[in-house]
């Protein structure tokens, strides 16, 4: 197996490939990158299948959209991951072919909720889930350490001692460690139980990055023209949660808000369907159509989603213009089809 970081920096790009049938894959791309991956693949006469991101990255913008409309290659993430475009959704055990390759999904959430482990011939790509001698934050919009612990116990240190750990991030000059190194001498997790790890992650007291407003939901919506001002994070913390079997109990008693989906068109008919009587209006085009709801300004809105991510920065924004009664659907439509609620296709 061909296996090379690409970027020589603090973020970890993996260019993989099958060195009988020269297909490749590349996980966590850099936006900024895309040519010199790109470049690099054909100096090596690969041909990109898929584009992997391990998670919804917020320190910098995923180079997986611009990539996929460069090449042929497919974007691949973890069924929770909130961007449209993604035309491969995995979950834990799933296998990706990359022509003799057999890449496993292992789910490692917790740093976000879309987080995923790439395991391979010898190696594991862990995202930010485990890093070496470190772990990813889980103080981020859907973080949960819980998670996190059990993730790095139960799917990445249950694999062979020697398999080399990759990670998404190294901030100290690491290139390699393996999950026995890593399960010995981790310093967040090595020998701390759960609790003790949720304590710990509970009082890192970081700082936020400087670029989390723009890469976050740059990423998590596949709009990175700049043409969109993305609300900050006490803005998003301020909207009000909607809870499927809430809205459902509404619409059954004939007392529905008004429901509108900030997906993409082809989405609104993929295979979760929509809401009965939702309006589709896409994120990136609210901004510039809020007029014309102009007469719901007073009365209760809804706004839908995948994953209930988009849609949560959907009400920012309409909450911004001056909306009074603006709710996000929890979860989005992958909770709203997990409970069985009716969909239209
Ligand atoms: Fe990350």
């Amino acid at each position: 197996m061909f296996c090379r970081e690409l970027n020589r920096g603090k973020c970890k790009t993996y260019l993989l490939a099958c060195e009988r049938t020269r297909r490749a894959v590349l996980i966590d791309p850099l936006k900024e990158n895309s040519g010199r991956y790109i470049a690099v693949a054909a100096y090596h006469g690969f041909r990109l299948d898929y584009l992997i991101d391990t998670h919804t990255h917020a320190d910098h913008r995923s180079g997986t959209f611009d990539l996929a409309d460069l090449t042929d290659a497919k974007v691949v993430m973890e069924r929770h991951a909130p961007a449209p475009h993604v035309a491969l959704h995995v979950t834990n055990g799933d296998v990706i072919e990359v022509g003799d390759l057999r890449i496993k999904v292992l789910s490692t959430p917790g740093h976000t909720p879309d987080g995923i482990s790439l395991a391979v011939d010898g190696r594991v790509f862990t995202g930010d889930a485990l890093l070496i001698g470190g772990t990813g934050r889980a103080d981020f919009p859907g973080g949960d350490a819980g998670q996190q612990y059990d993730g790095i116990m139960n799917a990445l240190f249950t694999l062979p001692d020697d398999t080399v750990v990759l990670p998404a991030h190294d901030y100290r000059g690491n290139h390699s460690s393996t999950i026995g190194i890593e399960k010995a001498s981790n310093p967040r997790v090595a020998g701390h139980t759960r609790a003790q790890y949720i304590d710990l992650m509970a009082n890192l007291g970081l700082a936020l990055p400087d670029k989390i407003q723009e890469a976050l939901q740059a990423n998590q919506s596949a709009i990175d023209d700049d043409s969109l001002k993305f609300p900050d994070l006490t803005q998003l913390n301020a909207i009000r949660q909607t809870s499927p079997s809430e809205l459902n109990a509404r619409i059954k008693a004939g007392n529905a808000p008004a429901i509108i989906d900030v997906r993409e068109q082809d989405e609104y008919k993929d295979e979760l369907g929509h809401l009965p009587g939702s309006r589709l209006i896409p994120l990136r085009v609210l901004p510039a159509k809020a007029a014309e709801l102009d007469n719901l300004k007073g009365s209760e809105i809804v706004l839908v989603c995948r994953s209930g991510v988009r849609s949560t920065t959907a009400a920012a924004i309409l909450t911004g213009l001056g909306f009074e009664h603006v709710s996000n659907l929890k979860g989005g439509m992958l909770e709203w089809n997990e409970a069985g609620l009716p969909v239209d296709r």
